[in-house]
């Protein structure tokens, strides 16, 4: 298992000793998200609609109350840093924690942040509040595993952090819930090594600057780095798995990072496997609605549009956008694809009798079709898309043996799903119709092995392949 790898990899490397390592990696990259094969899929699709009026507390202020307005623009914060996604468990009571989330070492759990007393956060202060959500400590003093994505949140300003704990004391239904124990067994289970992974990698706690958010790309950079914690998935970990960038300084920043089995892909400039052909309304459409003319959102990122995402304003949306545009590519050399008809003539004239012609014509064509476009909106075109054509054909793989699904979303209520092949191809058909999949229409990418659908199907849990 990747995980394992590398955290016995990692072990030899980390100056502060094995322990600090095996903690570290605890979290491993699953951690950032709550789906996945050891993992019970996130949360239900209703995100809790905890209000106001819902929420039980004391006061039952008017809408110009600013006290009121504090607490709805916390609401809303909180959707756009997805706390429900981990505090959340399946059919739990929204905020009462107890999702499981895998590590190589056992098994964490997320805790209770609702104004329970006695086991929520309800005897918090607001700055017990802040240590925890951007400084990593709890209220005992203990780091957080860094499960809990601090290293983003540590550029939540002040005044954001303010409105989200009137939220979360005013807004949310107190739940008497206890937090379960990790089932990390002791030495492991040692906190100590998690303060020095703190202080070698969580970045400094913004001060309480002025606002920039007039400034739409500002805006974004704040959501993209901050609450949105877009990095946790979408950056490439290092060897004690930290984040290789949390800034735009290196383009290793939202390069593309593998989780959960599946590569939460580049987000900046490139061409063939970035966003480097996507427009601004291109990118504010596919957070909105899930699905844009060049994709549709599966995997972690399903739930993160499903949860969080399709609640933000069009301008928070855009401002996102925006920013993500100004990320160069990685590679600015590289030459965008052109779409080429060679091979949907072949596959129309029957010419092509390769297996991988012949898998994806009795497999894919019907919803893909033989030109690899696809149909707009409901089933994602193949050719020259920036996730075919990524390097690391993870969620490919993933995809074909498992299948997926749209995020349901209000403004494209209806989602579409693809079924997975993995009782069905072998792991040889499967590398063969990928590697026919990302060498057509004028797709250019590496080709796909059967021992690397091999090692997929394992880790995700997939049907034994079928024997022929
Ligand atoms: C990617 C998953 C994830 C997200 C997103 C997340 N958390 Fe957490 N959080 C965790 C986990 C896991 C823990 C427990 C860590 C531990 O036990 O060391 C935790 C712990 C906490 C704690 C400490 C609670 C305690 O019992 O001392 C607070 C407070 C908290 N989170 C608040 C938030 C808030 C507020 C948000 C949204 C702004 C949020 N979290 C988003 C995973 C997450
Ligand atoms: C829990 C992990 C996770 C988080 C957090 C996350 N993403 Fe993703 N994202 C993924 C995965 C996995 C994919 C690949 C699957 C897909 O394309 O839908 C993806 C894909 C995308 C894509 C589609 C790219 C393409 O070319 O198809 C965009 C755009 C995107 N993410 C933006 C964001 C933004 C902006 C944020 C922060 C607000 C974010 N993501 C946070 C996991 C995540
Ligand atoms: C019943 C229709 C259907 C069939 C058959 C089908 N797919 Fe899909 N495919 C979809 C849908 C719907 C999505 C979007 C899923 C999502 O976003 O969650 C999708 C997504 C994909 C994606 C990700 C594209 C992107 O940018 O989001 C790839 C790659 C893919 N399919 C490949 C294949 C291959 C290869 C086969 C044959 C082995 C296949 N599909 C068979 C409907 C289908």
């Amino acid at each position: 298992m990747i995980r394992k790898t590398m955290m016995t990899r990692s072990a030899g490397m980390l100056a502060v000793g094995a322990f600090a390592l095996a903690a570290a990696a605890v979290w491993a990259q699953n951690a950032t998200a709550p789906s996945g094969a050891t993992v019970s899929p996130v949360p239900t699709p209703s995100v809790p609609a905890v209000t106001m009026d819902a929420g039980a507390p004391p006061q039952t202020p008017a809408a110009n109350d600013p006290q009121a307005q504090l607490v709805r623009q916390g609401e809303y914060l909180a959707r756009a840093a997805d706390c429900a996604a981990c505090h959340t468990a399946p059919k739990g009571k929204p905020f009462a924690g107890g999702l499981p989330i895998a590590s190589p070492i056992g098994t964490i759990y997320s805790t209770n942040i609702t104004p329970d007393k006695d086991t929520g956060i309800g005897s918090y202060s607001l700055e017990d509040f802040d240590r925890a959500v951007r400084h990593g400590i709890a209220k005992n003093g203990s780091t957080l595993y860094p499960a809990m994505p601090y290293t983003s949140y540590a550029k939540v300003r002040p005044a954001d952090v303010k409105a989200l704990y009137a939220y979360f004391m005013n807004g949310v239904q107190p739940v008497a819930q206890a937090n379960k124990a990790t089932d990390i067994p002791w030495p492991m289970s040692m906190r100590w090594p998690l303060s020095i992974w703190r202080k070698m990698f969580a970045p400094a706690v913004v001060a309480d600057t002025a606002s920039t958010d007039n400034d739409p790309i500002s805006r974004g950079r704040y959501l993209v780095e901050g609450l949105g914690h877009c990095s946790a998935c979408h950056t490439p970990r290092g060897v004690a798995l930290q984040e290789k960038a949390l800034t735009d300084d290196s383009t290793a920043f939202l390069s593309g990072g593998v989780v959960d089995n599946f590569l939460a892909k580049n987000l900046r400039g490139d061409v063939t496997d970035g966003l480097g052909n996507w427009s601004e309304g291109d990118i504010t459409a596919f957070l909105k609605g899930g699905r844009n003319d060049h994709s549709a959102a599966f995997g972690g990122m399903s739930d993160v549009v499903q949860h969080s995402t399709q609640y933000m304003s069009d301008d928070d949306l855009t401002a996102i956008a925006k920013y993500l545009k100004t990320l160069k590519a990685v590679d600015p050399n590289a030459k965008a694809l052109a779409y080429d008809d060679t091979v949907a003539k072949a596959l129309r004239a029957g010419s092509d009798k390769s297996n991988g012609a012949l898998t994806f014509l009795d497999n894919c064509a019907a919803c893909h079709r033989s030109t690899g476009k696809g149909y707009t909106q409901t089933f994602p075109t193949l050719a020259l898309s920036s996730t075919v054509n990524s390097a690391d054909p993870t969620s490919l793989i993933h995809i074909v043996l498992r299948g997926a699904e749209m995020p349901w979303t209000k403004s494209a209520p209806t989602h579409y799903a693809m079924p997975g092949f993995d009782d069905r191809l072998t792991d040889q058909d499967v590398a063969d119709v990928l590697t026919f999949v990302r060498s057509s229409w004028g797709n250019k990418a590496p080709a796909v092995t059967a021992s690397q659908v091999a090692k997929v199907r394992k880790d995700v849990g997939a049907a034994p392949q079928l024997q022929r």
